[in-house]
């Protein structure tokens, strides 16, 4: 179901932060493309949006795994991947399928 997530886009390369559907969630605009995933790492929970990019990726701040940002694939073996969610803007607005 899509819901409306976000007022408006971020910026290119940042990252922001909300809750929806009792989920902690951050959205991204990385190159031009939107994403979305949980907002803690599947390692040991740390918050994402105090990583950063590299490539399509974004890197944990703790260890350093990092997780596709399309798919939620991890980088390391025996780590969970990352849940990600369909992202879309509609009239300037944000709307994740949860
Ligand atoms: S808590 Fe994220 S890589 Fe360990």
């Amino acid at each position: 179901m899509w819901i409306k997530a976000l007022e408006n886009s971020p910026q290119e390369g940042t990252m922001l932060e909300f809750n929806a559907a009792g989920k902690q969630l951050f959205v991204t605009l990385n190159n031009g493309k939107l994403y979305c995933g949980e907002n803690h790492c599947p390692h040991e929970g740390v918050k994402l949006t105090l990583g950063c990019f590299k490539g399509n990726r974004i890197k944990c701040s703790l260890h350093g795994f990092s997780f596709d940002l399309a798919t939620g694939s991890s980088s390391e073996d025996g780590v969970d991947d990352l849940k990600t969610y369909p992202v879309k803007q509609q009239n300037g607005q944000i709307y994740i399928n949860l």
